[in-house]
C-alpha cells in the first residue's frame, strides 16, 4: 500500500433499510495514522458506517475501500487487521479477564503458546486491569469493562482501531484513563476511528472529523479548523430565571450572533469586549464569557432539538 493513500476511501456510501435512508451517499477518504472522528447526533449514521467499514452490513451503494482492499470482496482480510471497540460491551460475563482475552485470539485463529499468554498480560498492564486478570468481567466497573474491550481489540495487533463511543456513560476519571491510551495507540502509528457524542473528546484525540446527520456529511476538518469556519471566536452565554429580561436583551444586543434557547442566549462575536460592559451593569442576568468551541461549531450545524 502507498503510505500516502488513504487507509480508507468511500465514494457516494450508502445505506437503505427498506424506504429509509440511513447513510445517504458520503464520501470520506481516512490517513493511516490519525484519529479520525465521526461526529453526529443520535442516529446520524455513524455505527451504520463503522458497521460498512467492517464489513458487518452491506452497501446499498457506492465504493468503499479499507487497506486499499474493495469491500464486501475482501472484508475478511480487512477485519483481520482491524481492532474494534463496539457501542456496547459485549464481554462474556461468565468468564475471567485472561478467559475473554483468550477466547478473542481464538476468534482471530491466534495460537493458544507462550507468546500469547505473554501477549494477553502486557494488554492487562496496558489496561490498568493485571490485578483483576482473574475476576469475572459482571465484577468490573463500567470504566474497567471498556478498558478490558480496548485491550481486547489489540489482541491481534490490528493497523487500525474502530471504536464506537469508547467514553460514553464513563465518569471523567476513566474517560481521561481511556484518552491516554488512545493517544498512546496513535503514538504507536494505529489509525484510530472513533465516533462520539464528547465534543471535548473530540477536539482533543481527533485530527480530522466528520460532522454527520441524518446520514449526509455535513463538513469536514480538523477540530480548528471547523471552528473557525463556522463560529465566531467569542461566546457569551447569558441566562435569566426571568423570559421577560431574556427576551429585552436579546433586543438590546447587537454585534452579535444570537442564539435563543428558552431562558438562555448564546450571542457569538468577534469581539465580546462592548457586549460585556453593557452585560455588568444589566440586573437579573448571568453571563459566562467563552472561546468557541466544537460544540458550538456542532450545534451550528446540527441544531439544537432534541432527536429522541
Ligand atoms: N438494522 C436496522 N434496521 C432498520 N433501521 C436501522 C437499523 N440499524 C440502524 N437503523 C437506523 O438507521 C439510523 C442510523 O443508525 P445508526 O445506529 O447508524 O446511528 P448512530 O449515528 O450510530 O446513532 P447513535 O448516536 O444513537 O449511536 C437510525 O435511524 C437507526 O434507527
Ligand atoms: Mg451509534
Amino acid at each position: 500500500m502507498n503510505t500516502h493513500s488513504p487507509i480508507i476511501s468511500a465514494r457516494q456510501l450508502q445505506k437503505h433499510y427498506g424506504d429509509y435512508i440511513a447513510v445517504d451517499g458520503i464520501d470520506f477518504d481516512i490517513s493511516p495514522g490519525k484519529c479520525f472522528g465521526f461526529l453526529g447526533p443520535n442516529g446520524a449514521g455513524k455505527t451504520t458506517t463503522l458497521r460498512m467499514i467492517l464489513g458487518l452490513t452491506p452497501l446499498s451503494g457506492g465504493q468503499l475501500s479499507v487497506f486499499d482492499l474493495p469491500i464486501p470482496e475482501r472484508s475478511r482480510d480487512i477485519r483481520a487487521r482491524i481492532g474494534t471497540v463496539p457501542q456496547a460491551d459485549n464481554l462474556d460475563p461468565d468468564f475471567t479477564l485472561v478467559e475473554n482475552l483468550r477466547m478473542y485470539a481464538r476468534y482471530f485463529g491466534l495460537k493458544l503458546n507462550d507468546e500469547l499468554e505473554k501477549r494477553i498480560e502486557k494488554l492487562l498492564v496496558f489496561a490498568a486491569l493485571s490485578e483483576r486478570r482473574d475476576a469475572k468481567t459482571d465484577t468490573l466497573s463500567g470504566g474497567m469493562q471498556r478498558r478490558l474491550t480496548i485491550a481486547r481489540a489489540l489482541i491481534n495487533d490490528p493497523d487500525m482501531v474502530i471504536l464506537d463511543e469508547p467514553t460514553t456513560g464513563l465518569d471523567p476519571q476513566a474517560r481521561h484513563v481511556i484518552w491516554s491510551r488512545l493517544n498512546e495507540l496513535r503514538d504507536e502509528g494505529k489509525t484510530l476511528l472513533l465516533t462520539t457524542h464528547y465534543m471535548e473528546e473530540a477536539e482533543r484525540l481527533c485530527d480530522e472529523l466528520v460532522i454527520m446527520d441524518h446520514g449526509k456529511i455535513l463538513d469536514q476538518g480538523s477540530p480548528a479548523e471547523l471552528i473557525k469556519r463556522h463560529v465566531e471566536p467569542e461566546v457569551i452565554e447569558l441566562r435569566s430565571c426571568d423570559t421577560d429580561t431574556i427576551n429585552t436583551i436579546r433586543h438590546k444586543i447587537s454585534d452579535c450572533r444570537v442564539e435563543h434557547l428558552g431562558t438562555s442566549l448564546y450571542c457569538y462575536t468577534h469581539d465580546a469586549g462592548p457586549q460585556l460592559e453593557y452585560l455588568r451593569n444589566e440586573q437579573g442576568l448571568t453571563f459566562m464569557h467563552r472561546p468557541a468551541g466544537l460544540e458550538d461549531v456542532f450545534l451550528k450545524l446540527t441544531g439544537r432539538e432534541l432527536r429522541d
